[in-house]
C-alpha cells in the first residue's frame, strides 16, 4: 500500500480519489483534519477496503512509526501542510509546526522505517514530497520561469516552511539515502477546493451576490494547473522519477488575478445569468504584505524525462470547475462553518480598499 499525507484535503482528496480510480492498491490516508480537510471529500469512498483512514498529526512521530511499522507502506506521498499565504501572515507558528516540524517527523519515521525493509523492498521505496513554487520568490514580467535550479527565495512564512521542508527532504536524500522525490508544483484549482482559495472564493462570493475582493491592483500573475494534471504527475513521478531529484510541475498557464476573476463572472454569468454581470461585484482591497508578483514554471524537465505534460487548457478546466461547485453547493455551505466566517472577517474585515 502506499501512505498519503493530508488526504482529506484538495490535492490530497483529489490524488486519493484519481489513484484508486485507477489502481487496487490501497492507500493509508492519514490526515489531521484541520479545517482544510474534509472526509467529505471521501464520501465516495466509504466502505471502500482499499481506503483506510487514521485521523493524526504528521508531527505524532508515534503514531506515524506504529503506522508504517503496522501497514508497511511502499511510498509515503507527503500532501500534508498548513497551505494558505494570508493564514501564514496572520499566524506563521502552525505553518512552522506542520511543514517543518512536521516534515521532519516524517522524513525520520520513513528512515527508521526503511532499515526494516530487506534489500529488494528497500530498492523500490520512495518518500515523495508535494511542494510549491513557491519557494522561488518572485519574478519580474520579462525572467524566465521557474527552473529546477532557480535559488530558493521563499517571500511569506508559508513558502519559507515549505522552503525549509524541501531542504530537510533534500538533505535526508544526500546525508542517510532515504530514496525522495520532491515536485514543485503552481497554482492547483478545480473540485473540493477550500473557499478561501482565490478561484473557489470568488465563485463562492460572485453567487451570493458578495464583494469580490481582488488585491491591490489585480496584476498579480500566477500560472494555474487543472488539480488532476497534478495528481497524473505525481503518479508519474512516483512511478519513474529519480530518487534525490527535484521537478517542477506547472501548466504554462499564466493569467493575471484580475483575468481570471473577469473569467470567472464570464462563465457564471452565462451558465446562472443574473441582473447584470457580476464583473460589477469586483473590489480592489489593500494588497497581502509582501505579495509576489508573478510565478511561472518551467516544466520541461517532467516532460522530457518522464513525458508527463496538462491535459486540460485553463479555459476547459475553469468552466469544468465552475460547473462543479454550481453542482456541489452543499459542499461548498457545509465548510462555510462558524470558523470560515471567523476567518473571512479576519481577512477583509478591516482591510480597506486598495487606495
Ligand atoms: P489543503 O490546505 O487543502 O489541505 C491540507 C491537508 O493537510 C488537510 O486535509 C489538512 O487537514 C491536512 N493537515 C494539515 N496539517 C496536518 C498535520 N499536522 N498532520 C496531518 N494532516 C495535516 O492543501 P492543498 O492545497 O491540498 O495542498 C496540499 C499540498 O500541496 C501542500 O503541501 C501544499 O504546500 C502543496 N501545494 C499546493 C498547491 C495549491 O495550489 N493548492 C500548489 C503547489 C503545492
Ligand atoms: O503557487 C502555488 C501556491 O498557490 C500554493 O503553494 C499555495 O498552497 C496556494 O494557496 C497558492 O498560493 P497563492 O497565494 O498564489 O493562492 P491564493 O489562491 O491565495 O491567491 C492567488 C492569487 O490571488 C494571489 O496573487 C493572491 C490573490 N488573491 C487571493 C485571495 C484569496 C486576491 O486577489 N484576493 C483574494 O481574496
Amino acid at each position: 500500500m502506499i501512505l498519503v499525507t493530508g488526504g482529506a484535503g484538495f490535492i490530497g482528496a483529489n490524488f486519493v480519489l484519481d489513484w484508486l480510480a485507477q489502481s487496487d492498491e490501497p492507500v493509508l490516508n492519514l490526515d489531521k483534519l484541520t479545517y482544510a480537510g474534509n472526509l467529505e471529500n471521501l464520501a465516495s469512498l466509504q466502505g471502500d477496503p482499499r481506503h483506510v483512514f487514521v485521523r493524526g498529526d504528521i508531527a505524532d512521530g508515534e503514531l506515524v512509526t506504529a503506522l508504517l511499522r503496522q501497514h508497511r507502506p511502499r511510498a509515503i506521498l507527503h500532501f500534508a501542510a498548513e497551505s494558505h499565504v494570508d493564514r501564514s501572515i496572520h499566524a506563521p507558528g502552525q505553518f512552522v509546526q506542520t511543514n517543518v516540524q512536521g516534515t521532519y517527523t516524517l522524513l525520520e519515521a520513513a528512515r527508521a522505517h526503511l532499515a526494516t525493509l530487506d534489500a529488494g523492498e528497500r530498492e523500490a521505496f520512495r518518500f515523495l514530497h508535494v511542494s510549491t513554487d513557491e519557494v522561488y520568490g518572485t519574478l519580474a514580467p520579462q525572467d524566465p520561469p521557474f527552473s529546477e535550479t532557480t535559488p530558493y527565495a521563499p517571500n511569506s512564512p508559508y513558502a519559507a516552511s515549505k522552503a525549509a521542508s524541501d531542504h530537510l527532504v533534500r538533505a535526508w536524500h544526500h546525508t542517510y539515502g532515504l530514496p525522495t522525490l520532491t515536485t514543485n508544483c503552481s497554482n492547483n484549482y478545480g473540485p473540493f477546493q477550500f473557499p478561501e482559495k482565490l478561484i473557489p472564493l470568488m465563485i463562492a462570493n460572485a453567487l451570493a451576490g458578495k464583494p469580490l475582493p481582488v488585491y491591490g491592483d489585480g496584476q498579480q500573475v500566477r500560472d494555474w494547473l487543472y488539480v488532476g494534471d497534478h495528481c497524473a504527475a505525481i503518479r508519474r513521478v512516483l512511478e519513474a522519477g529519480r530518487p534525490g531529484e527535484v521537478y517542477n510541475v506547472g501548466g504554462s498557464s499564466e493569467m493575471a488575478n484580475l483575468d481570471v476573476v473577469g473569467s470567472l463572472c464570464d462563465i457564471l454569468d452565462r451558465l446562472v445569468p443574473a441582473a447584470g454581470s457580476r464583473r460589477k461585484q469586483i473590489s480592489f482591497v489593500a494588497d497581502r504584505p509582501g505579495h509576489d508578483r508573478r510565478y511561472a514554471i518551467d516544466a520541461r524537465k517532467i516532460e522530457r524525462e518522464l513525458g508527463w505534460r496538462p491535459a486540460h487548457s485553463f479555459a476547459a478546466g475553469l468552466e469544468d470547475t465552475v460547473r462543479w461547485y454550481l453542482a456541489h453547493q452543499d459542499w461548498v455551505s457545509h465548510v462555510q462553518s462558524g470558523a470560515y466566517l471567523e476567518w473571512v472577517e479576519r481577512n477583509y474585515g478591516k482591510r480597506g480598499d486598495a487606495s
